[in-house]
């Protein structure tokens, strides 16, 4: 296995800017769209599973329900708070990049299972792995699906385009890891897993809410430099949405996604 790196990558410091209320208003496709998945993740009666990036839990009941025990852990203590408001057994505040490190990676789980949380670890994806590695059996599976090569990219490139436009690095400011199959596997592989599936899957998604909307429910640290200045952030966020007018049908909005969903065996520590 490859040793953790403590390279600083623009993008990944994020501040807890999560609001579950929110989520719950522009984003509740999120965990509906998780359930294949979920289905990929095919649990056991028996098993013991960490949901890592669990957000405001509601998968996380889910999955509960099938299986023995359930840990959710989230880096944003909005999100955790909200889940444990849902009912989740077990929710706790922890960084994905701070799980190799963690009492939690002791070996015991049958499966870690995420969704829609890996790309925002960006700081340092294979250590990310390292973590899941270690929480896992021998055997254990890591299912799971995050942003892939090419997610959101109308949205994202906009975005970079009106920071650009204002004298920002957008790469600075920018939060998401979106690799591609060849990227991901080998970050796996190099990590102690075998690949049992992997895939890329674009999938138009409408949102319950327009590009504005989208935008202050993820796009949030994109608007970091103007902290305080509520004119130019609503500027740079109609500037974007006038932008889309391709991706309204109607009273429909919708974004071009582009899904990693993979299964991988801890082969190796
Ligand atoms: C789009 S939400 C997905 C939540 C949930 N899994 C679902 O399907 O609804 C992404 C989640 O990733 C969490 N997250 C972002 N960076 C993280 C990190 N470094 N460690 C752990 N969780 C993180 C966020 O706080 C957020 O709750």
């Amino acid at each position: 296995m490859t040793e953790p790196t403590a390279s600083v990558v623009p993008g990944a410091s994020q501040e807890d800017k999560w609001s579950s209320q929110k989520y719950v208003k522009n984003a509740s496709f999120v965990p509906v769209l998780g359930a294949p998945v979920v289905q990929l993740l095919n649990l056991q009666p028996h098993e013991h599973i960490l949901d890592l990036g669990a957000g405001d839990g509601v998968l996380t009941i889910d999955l509960e329900k099938q299986c023995k025990s359930v840990v959710a852990i989230d880096s944003s203590t909005a999100m955790i708070e909200a889940a444990q408001a849902h009912g989740c057994q077990d929710a706790r505040v922890v960084d994905g990049h701070d799980l190799v490190d963690h009492p939690l990676a002791n070996g015991q789980f049958d499966a870690v299972f995420s969704n829609a949380a890996l790309h925002w670890m960006k700081k340092d994806p294979e250590r990310v792995i390292q973590g899941v590695n270690k929480a896992l059996k021998p055997e254990g599976r890591f299912v799971a699906e995050m942003g892939g090569y090419m997610n959101v990219s109308e949205v994202r490139t906009g975005l970079h385009a009106a920071l650009k436009k204002r004298g920002y690095d957008p790469e600075e400011y920018d939060p998401w890891f979106f690799p591609g199959v060849k990227t991901y596997t080998r970050m796996l592989e190099q990590n102690g897993f075998r690949v049992e599936s992997i895939e890329l899957i674009p999938r138009l998604t409408e949102l319950n809410t327009d590009i504005a909307g989208w935008i202050d429910t993820f796009g949030f640290s994109f608007l970091r430099p103007f902290e305080g200045d509520e004119k130019e952030r609503q500027a740079i966020i109609d500037e974007v949405q006038g932008n889309l007018q391709f991706s309204r049908d109607e009273d429909i909005w919708s974004i071009m996604y582009a899904r990693l969903r993979f299964k991988a065996i801890k082969t190796q520590q």
